[in-house]
């Protein structure tokens, strides 16, 4: 073709030579941006694939070292546990080994929500399919952090409506959602203050929230919590204990149950936090990863 029309490379002359060049060069330019195109999907794939490879890196890491942490973790505990109840530990010996049976305790709960966390994210969880009332999980969960409640003088109400039917769901990691949610309610809450658990249907959903009256949080903030270690204070709240995984977690189970986390929050005045969840689980329920 180009024998036959030289000029056409040369892109001079004729209208029609001027067409069919425009036409080359439009070809042309098409070519390049697809090879671009192409070069960027490659990128992106390599990218994604990057990304997955470091994701089951970061888990199989986080996988093995929860094994290494949790062994002698149970051992440390066991062995607190009988100390403390031979005929020969005197008063101080029992205060001792309480205060590592805690201190262990903490240490493991930690290292479980990471592994849970971050088994989530590689979306190797499935969730248990347990039948439960909503009434069966609030008492223990409330258990959990009554002691750090009661210190502060903060008072924990439940209000949940007469006609909760039963929930399908994984009811041990729903419990765990709750407490991670009553214990960011009482920590970020002044003495004194007021906790309130709820629970109601709304659009066939259950929608169990925690409510504090606490320093609450600004927007960019509530948008910060819900990442893996992410603190809503990163300065001002160095005081307070946590890596800042609880909320992360709260997001990935309820996103597992298929259901909505809902953060309502206004510096100074306090939080409203609703998981919304549906009743009944689909069989894909528990695995997918969280988005
Ligand atoms: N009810 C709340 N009121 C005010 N701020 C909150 C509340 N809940 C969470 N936050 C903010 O969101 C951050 C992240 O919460 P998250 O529960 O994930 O972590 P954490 O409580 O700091 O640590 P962890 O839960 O792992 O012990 C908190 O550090 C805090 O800044
Ligand atoms: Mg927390």
């Amino acid at each position: 073709m180009s024998s036959q029309h030289p000029r056409l490379l040369t892109g001079t002359a004729t209208g029609r030579d001027s067409l069919l060049a425009r036409y080359s060069r439009d070809m042309h330019r098409d070519m390049q941006q697809a090879a671009l195109h192409r070069k960027t999907e490659t990128a992106g794939e390599t990218a994604l694939m990057e990304v997955e490879v470091a994701t089951k890196a970061k888990s199989d890491f986080i996988a093995r070292m929860s094994h290494e942490l949790r062994t002698p973790l149970n051992a440390i505990m066991g062995f607190a546990h009988i100390l403390s109840h031979t005929h020969k530990a005197d008063q101080r010996t029992q205060e001792y080994t309480g205060y590592i049976k805690e201190a262990a305790e903490h240490l493991l709960d930690t290292v479980n929500r990471m592994l849970d966390l971050s088994k989530i994210q590689a979306g190797s969880l499935v969730l248990a399919r347990d039948s439960f009332h909503v009434e069966e999980i609030v008492p223990s969960a409330i258990q959990a952090v009554e002691e750090q409640a009661r210190q502060r003088g903060i008072e924990i109400v439940t209000e949940l409506a007469g006609d909760l039917g039963p929930i399908e769901g994984d009811a041990a990691r729903i419990k765990q959602m709750l407490v991670n949610l009553l214990s960011n309610a009482v920590k970020f809450s002044h003495e004194g203050g007021l906790v309130r658990i709820g629970a109601d249907m709304e659009s066939e959903q259950l929608a169990l929230s925690v409510a504090d009256n606490g320093i609450g949080m600004t927007p960019s903030q509530v948008q910060a919590a819900v990442s893996p270690f992410g603190h809503g204070y990163a300065v001002s709240r160095r005081g307070h204990e946590g890596i800042g995984l609880g909320l992360a977690f709260c997001a990935a189970v309820i996103h597992l149950h298929r259901g909505r986390l809902d953060i309502r929050s206004t510096p100074g005045e306090g939080t409203v936090v609703t998981a919304h969840l549906p009743t009944k689980l689909t069989a894909h329920h528990g695995k997918q990863p969280p988005e």
